[in-house]
């Protein structure tokens, strides 16, 4: 029965029931984190209705389920109520831009706003009689203008926001200025663009700082600040740093870095995270960052399981000080719900050897790890040909024997490792780059004895430099295993890999967490720490 399945997650955010996809304006108001998301109330499949899901926290493990917030009504929107994000207006008023699919079901901009100021739970949502605010530019055909982003203001006073698209073949950060919020003017030219790509969804476009980890609010003028932005394409979400020229209109990337879709393309997560969003969290100055992460099994288990897709933890992110990328690490919160602790110091693991960590519920559990690397000189060195992470993973399997590697954890493991989830490392000279890399990869191939899931391989480089090599490779690693879900944290955030599992047999009690090296140099676990992970209240 639908009411005792294994794969159903413990402390992921998920409603009840049906088909969950896109974040939608998460924020914090009056002591209150929202959620909102992209939400099938009528099945666990998506479906010609979608509409505003929503949920409020304390504390962002924790979920209150409220009745949906926006849904489909008027002309403007009569189709579906599609992806979009909250602004807080000065004064402390939030408003949400989201896309409605029209009587013609062609994709316009909306504007909504709470109808009662003083419930922090934002129960009510109105819809502002004037809309659509935005329709299709030209050159945009109706069904690729969609997603508008958080707003932000300039020195000027006047509000910008970027709409994803497609125009002339080219996916597009589409630009427009407002004074008023209301009425919105079309900038001739993009934020931003990329080649090859196809329609870019969720744009996301915001100020980091480059000397802190605290957050830097939407609208922030100022020195020490770079820019990222971010747009969902061909199944990632892809992201690239650099600074805006707010003259212009233009955000510039650093190094030339363009978004194209390629596999030196940054990405927030090398396995399943999409459609992601990220807001800045006044009450503890942070930046927080939600995605979606879908299904891999079939839709005929979908309906059968009665629910589909979640959203991945909540992330902190906050410029790497080499500046060249983000760091992501779940946010402190979770740590709430860790209960039983097993700890090891110093452990050895020597050539082709294996270790239980027992003591914990292997199902629900959160790991942190860091590990020692004596002899770094030994290791294999990268061919320049084979630089592709995902397709060396799937060549250079938890098997095949390596250098500094292959060491890592078998998550959600069967007793006689029938099933299996390996999450590994191994470690590459780049002499091309004259750089250490570490290939960190998550291995589906054996997660399930079922049929009909896609196992597909994950895998995400980790550049090291030479001088700090002893202490990044020291650095931490985190592992998050909810019953169907696996989130790795690499090298303390700078690469994620989410996947999914539905082991048939090393479910519940009978999943185990190993440590194993396949490589020839022994690798020594300085710490390792595992917690059972308590169920967050909502799921
Ligand atoms: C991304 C997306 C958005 C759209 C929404 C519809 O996953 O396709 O572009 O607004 O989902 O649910």
């Amino acid at each position: 029965s639908p009411k005792n399945q294994p794969w159903r997650p413990y402390f992921h955010f998920r409603p009840p029931k049906n088909w969950l996809n896109d974040p939608n304006g998460p924020m914090y108001y009056k002591g209150v984190y929202h959620l909102f998301y992209q939400y099938n109330p009528y099945g666990s499949i998506f479906n010609k209705t979608i509409l505003w899901g929503h949920s409020v926290s304390h504390d962002l493990v924790n979920w209150i389920h409220l009745k949906n917030a926006i849904v489909p009504t008027k002309p403007f929107d009569i189709n579906s109520c599609w992806s979009g994000s909250t602004t807080i207006l000065p004064g402390n008023k939030p408003v949400v831009l989201y896309t409605g699919l029209d009587s013609k079901n062609q994709q316009v901009q909306n504007l909504a706003m709470p109808k009662n100021l003083s419930d922090p739970f934002l129960k009510e949502w109105k819809k502002y009689s004037g809309n659509p605010i935005m329709t299709p530019p030209h050159g945009v055909k109706p069904d690729n203008f969609r997603d508008p982003s958080t707003a932000w203001r300039g020195k000027d006073g006047n509000w910008r926001v970027v709409v994803g698209g497609l125009r002339n073949n080219l996916g597009v950060a589409i630009l427009y200025r407002s004074k008023d919020f209301v009425h919105w003017s079309l900038h001739d030219e993009p934020l931003y663009f990329g080649k090859n790509t196809n329609i870019w969804e969720c744009p996301d476009f915001y100020p980091v700082s480059t000397n802190s980890r605290d957050g830097i609010e939407n609208s922030a003028i100022g020195i020490n600040l770079k820019y990222v932005l971010k747009a969902s394409f061909k199944s990632h979400d892809y992201y690239t740093i650099g600074s805006y020229d707010a003259d212009k209109e233009k955000f510039l990337p650093d190094d030339h870095k363009v978004l194209i879709g390629s596999t030196s393309d940054l990405r927030y997560d090398y396995g399943k995270f999409y459609a992601s969003k990220t807001f800045f969290d006044s009450v503890k100055n942070r930046r927080i960052l939600w995605g979606w992460i879908n299904e891999s099994d079939s839709s005929t288990d979908d309906i059968k399981k009665q629910w589909a897709g979640l959203q991945s933890i909540p992330r902190q992110v906050y410029l790497d000080s080499t500046r060249r990328q983000l760091i992501q690490w779940p946010v402190k919160e979770t740590e709430k719900l860790r209960e039983k602790h097993v700890s090891y110091f110093g452990k050895k693991l020597k050539r082709e050897s294996l270790f239980e960590v027992s003591g914990i519920t292997a199902s629900q559990v959160d790991i942190e790890v860091s590990f020692m690397l004596p002899k770094l000189e030994e290791v294999e060195v990268l061919d320049p040909k084979r630089n592709d992470p995902q397709l060396l993973c799937s060549a250079k399997t938890s098997s095949v024997i390596g250098g500094a590697g292959p060491f890592g954890l078998l998550l959600m493991a069967s007793r006689d490792l029938t099933e299996q989830t390996a999450v590994f490392f191994r470690v590459f000279k780049d002499n091309h780059n004259h750089q250490f890399v570490v290939l960190m990869c998550s291995d589906q191939r054996r997660s399930s004895l079922r049929q009909g899931i896609d196992k597909t391989t994950y895998g995400a480089f980790i550049y090291i430099n030479h001088k700090d090599k002893m202490i990044s490779l020291r650095s931490l690693y985190s592992f998050q295993v909810d019953n169907s879900v696996i989130e790795s944290f690499g090298a303390e955030g700078r690469a994620c890999i989410t996947a999914r599992v539905y082991p048939k047999f090393s479910v519940y009690n009978e999943a185990h967490v190993y440590a194993f090296n396949n490589g020839s140099l022994d690798v020594v676990i300085r710490r390792l720490d595992a917690w059972s992970m308590k169920k967050a209240k909502g799921n």
